[in-house]
C-alpha cells in the first residue's frame, strides 16, 4: 500500500472543513489528526470538539488520530469512538500500561497504533507487534509541523518491515514528519505504507501535487 494521510495540524482552523473535503474529493482516503497535551510535547493541537465537528461536517474518511499525550487512558476513553485508528506513543507509558492499553483496545475492538520518537530503537516494538494495526515511525521530534526529516528513519522503516514480515501480519507502517516530494519516494521504497504529509501539502495544495506524491 502506498498512501498518504495528510496532517491538518498547520491548516487554519476556519479552513479545516473545506481543506479535508477537497482531499476526499481528490481520492485521499485517510486524514491524520494530531492531538497534543502540552505535557508529553510542549504544544497543543486539535481539540476533541474540533475533531467531533470534522467528523460531523466532512465527507466520510478514515480518521487516524496521533495522540502525543501522557494521560494515555484518559485520551483513549475520549477518542476510542471517534477515531478509526488511535496511535499512542511508546515513550508516554510504562510497559505495564502498554499491556493494559492493548488489552483494552482488543476488548473494545479499537484499532491501535504505536508511535516511536526518533531517539527510540525500533526493536522495542517487537513484543507488541502482533497486537497492533499500525506502527508510526516519527521522522522528526514530535510536537511541531514543518521540521526537517531525519534520514536515520529509513533504516528504522526497513527494520520494521522485516519484523512485520516475520510476524506474517498486516500492519500499516506510517511515517510522520518532514515528508515532502523529494523524500516520499524513499519512504515508500523503504517500506512505508502510509506517509503523513503536513506542511508541504498545506503550502502546495493541489490535486497535481497529491498525484506526484503518490507517483
Ligand atoms: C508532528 C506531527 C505531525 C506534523 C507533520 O509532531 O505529528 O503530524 O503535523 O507535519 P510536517 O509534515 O510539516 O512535518
Ligand atoms: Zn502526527
Amino acid at each position: 500500500m502506498r498512501k498518504i494521510s495528510p496532517s491538518v495540524l498547520n491548516v487554519d482552523k476556519e479552513k479545516l472543513v473545506p481543506y479535508i473535503n477537497k482531499l476526499i474529493e481528490w481520492n485521499v482516503t485517510n486524514v491524520h489528526y494530531d492531538v497534543m497535551d502540552n505535557i508529553f510535547v510542549p504544544n497543543v493541537a486539535l481539540q476533541y470538539k474540533e475533531i467531533e465537528m470534522i467528523k460531523k461536517e466532512c465527507l466520510k474518511h478514515t480518521m487516524d488520530i496521533h495522540l502525543m499525550v501522557k494521560d494515555v487512558f484518559g485520551y483513549y476513553k475520549m477518542y476510542k469512538d471517534i477515531g478509526d485508528i488511535l496511535t499512542f506513543h511508546f515513550e508516554a507509558m510504562s510497559q505495564e500500561d502498554l499491556q493494559h492499553l492493548i488489552a483494552k483496545a482488543r476488548h473494545d475492538n479499537v484499532k491501535l497504533g504505536l508511535a516511536i520518537s526518533p531517539e527510540t530503537n525500533v526493536e522495542v516494538i517487537r513484543p507488541y507487534l502482533k497486537y497492533l494495526s499500525l506502527v508510526l515511525i516519527m521522522s522528526v521530534k514530535p510536537g511541531f509541523g514543518g521540521q526537517k526529516f531525519i534520514d536515520a528513519s529509513y533504516d528504522k522503516v526497513f527494520a520494521l518491515k522485516r519484523m512485520i514480515q516475520e510476524e506474517k501480519k498486516e500492519i500499516i507502517i506510517q511515517i510522520d514528519g518532514g515528508v515532502k516530494l523529494d523524500n516520499i519516494k524513499y519512504c515508500f521504497d523503504a517500506g512505508v505504507d502510509l506517509a503523513v504529509v503536513g506542511s508541504f501539502l498545506v503550502e502546495n495544495f493541489s490535486e497535481e501535487i497529491i498525484k506526484k506524491l503518490l507517483k
